[in-house]
């Protein structure tokens, strides 16, 4: 976000109240906020009741005794993908359409849910018969295809964990993330489309088990681009063998409510990304919760479109477990917005006549700068709630997804969430609330968030400060795969204090006068580029893995497309100096980024330096070298070591 629009935000006073029409036929109502007011413990367990099937119910609902580690529902068993599947099939629902997907080049596939269900039991017999059982991890590297949302399904059907790893994290990404988690199995693809082009997949897959010291036994293959790929004999196995001739019967277990369910990596402030783990009962339940509420979700007539993929939070979340679990219609699409022309979304919800479109304040605003003649070519006129997640969404693109995209209508829930919280923690339900642009505005029913000061102290309106989770909440993390100290350090120890437990989220916020929450980006150094995550320290880290360099600090700057920027100030070794021009060097570092994170942590820009900002032991002044990426007077340097480092890299870029 231009951090000009901060201004703007803190004084943003249009409000748009839900239509009366819209309000009488919405899903939720008032008595939600009651309800969890009197008693949240309470709340959230009837949620649980009402949203989900129970192998064997719950008694208690929450034990905080291990605090910050919850149990939700932890004497409770369900089967989570019994629950997504099978009880919509045993209800009647079967023929209903749960997932219409449009491939990239063309390709379209529908599934019912009892031809999806059937699927994934398919699925389940073909993975177990590769001896993954309860507990096991699968690591899953899939476009967004259908085999995505069935490998999930059928992991999670087996009481066994997904690590789901986005397609565009590179090989070396994928190995760490592998051998994190030490996965038993890998399920892959050939390749996929994207950009009119097939990507590979399953050599990175081949690359990231060279080194031959992988847990993994096997890789199972989805044939999908129909690329070359390279085959090692009993370990790579083809989807289409294994699964296509398996038992269509399989029969769910239940396991307990506090089985793991997916490890999901996400970056942190160090170089080495972190696995957050989730669990079955309080995450489906929380994601059901507000799937429906926050979306105003009607089954039987709703078409949703969630465009994440599968391989962020938002696709676990709002792609596979909540609309799922809600026995929704949904769209799934897997390629880029622009490919093969500018109006594909546009045409991708006029053909299925999608009603809720939940998307990304970074495509909005590509889409704004593209121009409204381009989806004014098509009829979105079924749309009648839209979403939006990652990143603070400007008033102005607000303003623009709800005139252009949303006939001047459409309500826009501006959804705040991470990785970590599993579900939607701060929304607008948009029967009820009056919206208003550029906020997050209110925890959802049965949610605490609260706004401290640095030494703790709530802060009073509309004054900023750091936003906490003050109670645990169902759908919450329950810690950090094979580290519990780094989960307590990481989002505990801030605040907490006397057995008082306080989720410190990493995100500034303030409430301004009417009470409504607005968000105001990363207090630490993690960036948000594209609503994607990225960590400065693991760009560094990548960057002086490179035999050039002795030195490198990154920043998130302002960029008007993407929220942030990675901008990188890199000291090249002194030996290494004539090797190569500038504009070599930095191409050449920019690629070895991409190639060893993946094309979304691929630098904006490079400065080479010849010095950078330290205070008096040591540590990198990002706030300085952000000025200066940001094109802004440099700030307070009276604690650098040596003051004059700074006017040689702000001469030099000028
Ligand atoms: O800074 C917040 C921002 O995205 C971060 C979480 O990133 P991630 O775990 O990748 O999850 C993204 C999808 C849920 C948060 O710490 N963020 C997310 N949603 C919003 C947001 N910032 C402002 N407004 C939002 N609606």
């Amino acid at each position: 976000m231009p951090s000009n629009s901060i201004d703007s935000l803190l004084h943003e006073d249009r409000q748009f109240p839900p239509s009366p029409e819209f309000a009488a036929n919405s899903i939720a109502d008032p008595s939600l906020y009651e309800r969890a007011a009197a008693s949240r413990v309470e709340f959230w367990a009837d949620q649980a009741r009402e949203l989900l099937d129970w192998e064997t119910p719950f008694t208690t609902a929450l034990d905080w005794s291990g605090a910050p580690v919850a149990k939700w529902f932890a004497d409770g068993r369900l089967n989570v993908a019994y629950n997504c599947l099978d009880r919509h099939v045993l209800a009647g629902h079967g023929e209903r359409i749960a997932l219409h997907w449009e491939g990239e080049n063309g390709d379209t596939a529908s599934y019912s849910y009892a031809e999806l269900t059937r699927a994934v039991k398919q699925a389940a017999n073909a993975i177990a018969a590769l001896g993954v059982g309860q507990g096991d991890r699968v690591a899953i590297y899939l476009p967004v295809i259908p085999e995505a949302v069935i490998a999930m399904l059928a992991v999670a059907r087996l009481g066994a964990v997904h690590s789901v790893v986005f397609g565009g994290f590179s090989s070396e990404s994928l190995r760490s993330r592998i051998d994190d988690a030490g996965a038993k199995l890998v399920i892959t693809a050939d390749g996929g489309w994207r950009k009119g082009k097939v990507f590979p997949l399953k050599d990175a897959v081949d690359g990231a088990l060279a080194n031959g010291t992988s847990t993994v036994e096997h890789v199972l293959v989805v044939r999908r681009g129909h690329n070359e790929v390279q085959w090692t004999v009993g370990r790579d196995l083809w989807w289409h063998d294994e699964v296509a001739t398996a038992s269509t019967e399989h029969e769910a277990e239940g396991f307990e409510a506090e089985n793991p369910l997916f490890i999901l990596y996400t970056s942190g402030t160090t170089g080495k990304p972190k696995g957050i783990l989730h669990t079955s009962g309080g995450y489906l339940t929380q994601v059901a919760f507000t799937h429906r509420n926050v979306f105003d979700l009607h089954p039987e007539t709703d078409v949703y479109w969630c465009t994440a993929d599968v391989g962020w939070i938002t696709g676990h979340s709002y792609v596979v477990y909540g609309p799922l679990a809600n026995g929704a219609t949904q769209v799934l699409y897997e390629g880029t917005p622009d490919t093969p022309h500018p109006g594909r979304w546009w045409e991708i919800i006029q053909k299925y006549g999608v009603t809720i479109f939940y998307t990304a304040p970074t495509a909005i605003r590509s889409f704004m700068k593209a121009g409204r003649q381009i989806p004014a070519q098509f009829d979105l006129s079924s749309l009648r709630v839209l979403g939006s997640v990652g990143e603070p969404i400007n008033p102005e693109a607000w303003i623009w997804y709800r005139d252009v995209i949303g006939a001047g209508t459409a309500p826009i829930v501006d959804t705040w969430w991470q990785t970590e919280t599993g579900g939607i923690m701060i929304s607008a339900l948009p029967g009820i609330t009056n919206l208003k642009p550029g906020s997050a505005q209110v925890p959802i029913p049965g949610i605490k968030i609260d706004i401290l000061g640095e030494d703790g102290t709530r802060v009073d309106p509309p004054a900023g400060g750091l936003l906490v989770v003050s109670e645990p909440w169902p759908s919450m993390l329950r810690g950090i795969w094979g580290d519990p100290e780094r989960f307590v350090e990481t989002y505990w120890s801030r605040f907490s204090k006397d057995g008082v437990w306080k989720y410190f989220a990493g995100d500034g916020a303030h409430v301004d006068s009417d009470g409504d929450i607005v968000l105001l980006g990363r207090v630490d150094d993690v960036m948000n580029v594209s609503g994607h995550r990225l960590s400065t320290a693991e760009i560094e880290s990548a960057l002086v893995s490179n035999p050039m360099v002795a030195e490198a600090a990154v920043v998130g700057a302002a960029d008007e497309a993407t929220g942030q920027a990675v901008v990188a100030f890199v000291i090249i070794k002194t030996n290494q100096k004539d090797a190569h021009t500038t504009d070599e060097a930095v191409a050449l570092l920019k690629a070895h980024v991409a190639q060893q994170i993946g094309a979304i942590a691929r630098p904006r820009q490079i400065f080479i330096v010849s010095e950078l900002p330290k205070t008096r032991s040591g540590k990198i002044m990002r706030r300085l070298l952000q000025d200066v990426a940001e094109g802004r007077e440099i700030g307070d340097t009276t604690t650098l070591a040596d003051s004059s480092v700074m006017t040689v890299i702000s001469d030099k870029l000028k």
